[in-house]
C-alpha cells in the first residue's frame, strides 16, 4: 500500500493572530514537527502552504500552494496525487500527534472502512447554547455518544476523492466522507494532540515541547 501524506499549513491563523504553523518550537518549527511524524507512516509527504511562503518546505518532499479554505488547500494536494492507494491529511497547527497515533490511523483502514480519524471521548457536560448576550443554554446533550476528533485522518484515496468532488467546505475531511455514507470509524486519539488555535495553545504545546527535551 502506497500512503502519502498532506500536511495542510495553508491557513492565515486569524484566531492566533499570526501564521502560527511556522513558528519556531523546540529546535524546529510548529509545521516541520508534524511533518516529521508523518514522515513515519507515509513515503511522499507534502505541504500545501500560503502563496506567499518564502520558506525551504519544513522537511516536507514538496509543496502546493493552498487554497481560501481548509478543504480547498487539501483539493489542491489531492488534484497532485497519482498511484496512491492511502491519503493521511494532518493539520500543521497540530505537531505533538505522534508517530503511533499516525500507524493507528492508516491501521483501521480495513475491509469497508473508507476512513478513520482519532478521537477523544468527553469529560466535560457539554451544552448546546444560542448566540444572543448573555448566551442562553438551550439543552444539555448526551455526552456518551460525543467525541471530540483530532488529525491525522486517514483515507481511500479513492473514497476522499469522491468526497471532495462536490467542492464542499467542511472543518475536516471526514465530514464529507459522512456527508455520502461513507464508513468512517474513530480510533483513539491522544490528549496531547493539541491544535494550536489561539497564543495560549501554543504556550501550552511550547511548554510540553520543553518538557520533553
Ligand atoms: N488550513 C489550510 N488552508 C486554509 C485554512 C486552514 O491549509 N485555507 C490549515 C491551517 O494552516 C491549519 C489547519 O488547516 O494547519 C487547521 O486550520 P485552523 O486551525 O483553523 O488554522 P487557520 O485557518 O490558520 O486559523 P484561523 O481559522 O484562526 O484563521
Ligand atoms: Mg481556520
Amino acid at each position: 500500500v502506497r500512503v502519502c501524506a498532506v500536511v495542510v499549513a495553508a491557513g492565515r491563523g486569524e484566531r492566533f493572530g499570526a501564521l502560527k504553523q511556522f513558528l519556531p518550537l523546540g529546535d524546529t518549527t510548529v509545521a516541520a514537527l508534524s511533518v516529521t511524524a508523518a514522515r513515519s507512516v507515509a513515503s511522499d509527504v507534502i505541504l500545501v502552504v500560503p502563496e506567499e511562503y518564502q520558506g525551504s518546505g519544513e522537511g516536507a518532499d514538496r509543496t502546493v500552494i493552498g487554497g481560501a479554505t481548509r478543504s480547498a488547500s487539501v483539493r489542491n494536494a489531492l488534484a497532485t496525487l497519482s498511484d496512491v492507494d492511502v491519503v493521511v491529511i494532518h493539520d500543521a497547527a497540530r505537531p505533538l500527534a505522534t508517530s503511533e497515533l499516525f500507524h493507528r490511523v492508516v491501521a483501521a483502514l480495513v475491509d469497508d472502512v473508507a476512513g478513520a480519524v482519532p478521537s477523544l471521548e468527553m469529560s466535560d457536560t457539554v451544552k448546546r447554547v444560542d448566540h444572543s448576550t448573555p448566551r442562553r443554554i438551550l439543552e444539555t446533550l448526551d455526552r456518551t455518544q460525543l467525541v471530540t476528533v483530532q488529525t491525522p485522518q486517514a483515507f481511500r484515496l479513492s473514497a476522499l476523492q469522491l468526497a471532495h468532488a462536490g467542492h464542499d467546505d467542511a472543518t475536516d475531511d471526514a465530514a464529507l466522507l459522512e456527508a455520502r455514507g461513507a464508513l468512517v470509524v474513530a480510533v483513539t486519539g491522544e490528549s496531547t494532540n493539541i491544535k494550536i488555535t489561539t497564543p495560549e495553545d501554543f504556550a501550552l504545546v511550547s511548554s510540553l515541547v520543553e518538557a520533553a527535551s
